[in-house]
């Protein structure tokens, strides 16, 4: 009766990547529980996930082939644009959010144009902001409900405002990703969706985790550039963001559970050291006292079982 705090499965956004580079569900082992789908795959899974009480599923897509313009990234028949219109056709009301970034369709793995000389990186901010907003664009067009910045280069929500109400896709929201740290619990996502930097690191684009008011300024300038959501990433070691993040600008915020906290989890559990059950529901419930009105998860199906009361696998 006193609890203050509650979580639904509704509060939950299921991650997927859909590869074209496979034929069949293929397990990322740093990720125990995920794996890399087919389109068809994904969208079978979108169905299990639904009947399970999630409402949205967020997609990242590994192409077939890469290139310096991330081409495959705004593709019409891109892996992306494939996997929506199969979630859409499978199951029309789940929310279909799309992760906008290039690091996965670059040859080099960054998240925007990468002029390289010499090992030296220098990502072009302004120049990416056209592909960035091309790609959201086609995702769109494809039927995604919810486009997901993720790439922090600076001015991308402005850019893509403009270009989703350019392309009459006025009613797409976008769920900024703003407070974006540049962190080390990225490292097994980066295996599942083949983006990992071949030179340099992201330091010049995602957040020093040192900085706090620097992400209250990120935030607040994705507002003003219309964001309709934001989120904060990643998840347990920056809860204070989180909850600074909805105190100051009471909007609908998400929190991202990144691969590296799953990863955590899943060793622990697997060594017996961790009770699973009771570890991922106790840090699901924490980001919702953070603030959080939705959470980014990989355990996403999990938590909705335990919620209904089901065991689980
Ligand atoms: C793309 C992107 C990343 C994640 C989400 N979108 C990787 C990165 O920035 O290197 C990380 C998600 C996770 O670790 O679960 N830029």
């Amino acid at each position: 009766m006193v609890r203050e705090t509650r979580l639904a499965a509704t509060d939950l956004i299921y991650p997927l990547f859909v590869s074209e580079r496979i034929t069949s569900r293929t397990p990322v082992e740093s990720m125990p529980g995920v794996a890399q789908l087919t389109v068809e795959d994904a969208a079978d899974e979108a169905a299990l996930a639904w009947g399970e009480g999630i409402r949205s599923v967020l997609l990242f897509g590994i192409p077939s082939e890469k290139d310096e313009l991330a081409s495959q990234a705004y593709a019409e028949k891109g892996i992306v644009q494939q996997a929506v219109r199969a979630i859409k056709r499978a199951v029309p009301e789940m929310i279909v959010i799309t992760d906008v970034c290039l690091c996965e369709y670059m040859s080099h793995g960054h998240c925007g144009i990468a002029r390289i000389e010499a090992g030296c990186v220098e990502v072009l901010n302004d120049e990416s902001l056209e592909l960035l907003a091309r790609t959201a664009v086609s995702h769109a067009a494809a039927g995604a409900d919810i486009v997901a910045p993720s790439d922090m280069m600076d001015g991308r929500v402005a850019a893509i405002r403009r270009a989703l109400d350019v392309g009459g896709f006025q009613n797409t929201a976008i769920l900024s990703y703003a407070a974006k740290f540049a962190s080390a619990f990225y490292g097994p996502f980066r295996d599942a969706a083949d983006s990992a930097p071949q030179a340099g690191d992201r330091r010049s684009y995602q957040m020093d985790p040192a900085n706090a008011l620097e992400a209250l300024r990120e935030v607040a300038l994705d507002l003003e550039e219309s964001a309709d959501m934001v989120m904060v990433k990643p998840g347990l070691p920056y809860l204070d963001i989180l909850w600074r993040v909805k105190e100051r600008f009471e909007m609908p915020t998400a929190v991202y559970h990144v691969s590296g906290e799953y990863a955590m989890l899943k060793a622990a559990v697997a060594n017996g050291w961790l009770d699973e059950r009771a570890a991922t529901m106790e840090t699901m419930l924490s980001f919702k006292r953070a603030g959080a009105d939705m959470i980014v998860t990989y355990a996403a199906r999990d938590v909705a079982r335990w919620l209904s009361g089901h065991s689980g696998k």
